[in-house]
């Protein structure tokens, strides 16, 4: 299983703002930037109003990278296909609070196939609820704007969530990372970072604006400077 480092700034470009007609090429082009992670955006267009792909797409793109993939699954009933993800090459899991009933089942499961297990909040959720399942996550994935598609605004409260729930971690004794995904990218990377999330994804801020080691670059220089001495222990 992979090791999340929650003092690593780490930069997940999202395939979802990619030419679709050539995944692969834009997979290599991403990895051969700088990225650290590939963030998979699957869609069922009843959870939102959106449809991306699956996991026989991710298992063809498996054999064009050696980067961690990273699904969020934006789907009703995830674990019904949890393990099918993992077969097809996927490193880690998250699955939204607001999606099913029971959580940490969801979690479990994620665990026991071999994956990372991830919670995902959307903007409006408040972090409490994520109070007792604590021990069965392995990251913690903020969305920034409602998820369904990519190029949105990032949504300015949650700044704010970020910072309590970076807090709440850290008076826990717990060391695991907050992922931000949505509307983030080098005019912003530095603030979710001081904030206290180490995950940015970026799909547009990075897929609209070759070349991409450039923005990579410039997320990962402004996101370590804001980082500046703070360290888990
Ligand atoms: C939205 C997705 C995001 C999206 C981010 O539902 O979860 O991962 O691709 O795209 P940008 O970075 O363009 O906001
Ligand atoms: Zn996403």
């Amino acid at each position: 299983m992979m090791n999340l480092d929650p003092n690593r700034v780490l930069i997940a470009p999202s395939l979802l703002s990619a030419d679709f007609s050539r995944l692969c090429d834009e997979i290599a082009a991403v990895e051969e930037a700088g990225a650290d992670i590939l963030h998979l955006d699957i869609m069922d267009g009843h959870f939102v109003p959106n449809i991306t792909f699956g996991p026989p797409v991710i298992a063809k793109l498996r054999g064009c990278t050696n980067l961690p993939f990273d699904a969020h699954l934006m789907i009703e009933n995830p674990d019904q296909f949890v393990g099918a993800f993992v077969d097809a090459g996927v490193n880690m899991i998250s699955v939204h609070l607001e999606a099913q009933v029971h959580l940490q089942r969801s979690l479990a499961l994620i665990r026991e196939k071999g994956a990372l297990a991830g919670v995902v909040l959307n903007p409006a959720t408040p972090p409490y609820g994520l109070k007792y399942i604590l021990d069965d996550v392995d990251f913690i994935l903020l969305m920034s704007v409602n998820p369904g598609f990519g190029g949105q605004a990032f949504i300015p409260s949650v700044m704010d969530k970020v910072r309590e729930l970076s807090a709440m971690l850290r008076h826990g004794g717990k060391r695991i990372p907050i992922e931000i995904d949505g509307g983030v990218g080098p005019g912003n990377a530095a603030e979710v970072v001081s904030a206290g999330a180490t995950i940015l994804v970026a799909g547009s801020a990075i897929f609209n604006h070759p070349p991409y080691r450039n923005v990579i670059d410039r997320m990962k220089e402004e996101g370590k400077m804001a980082q500046g001495g703070f360290a888990y222990a």
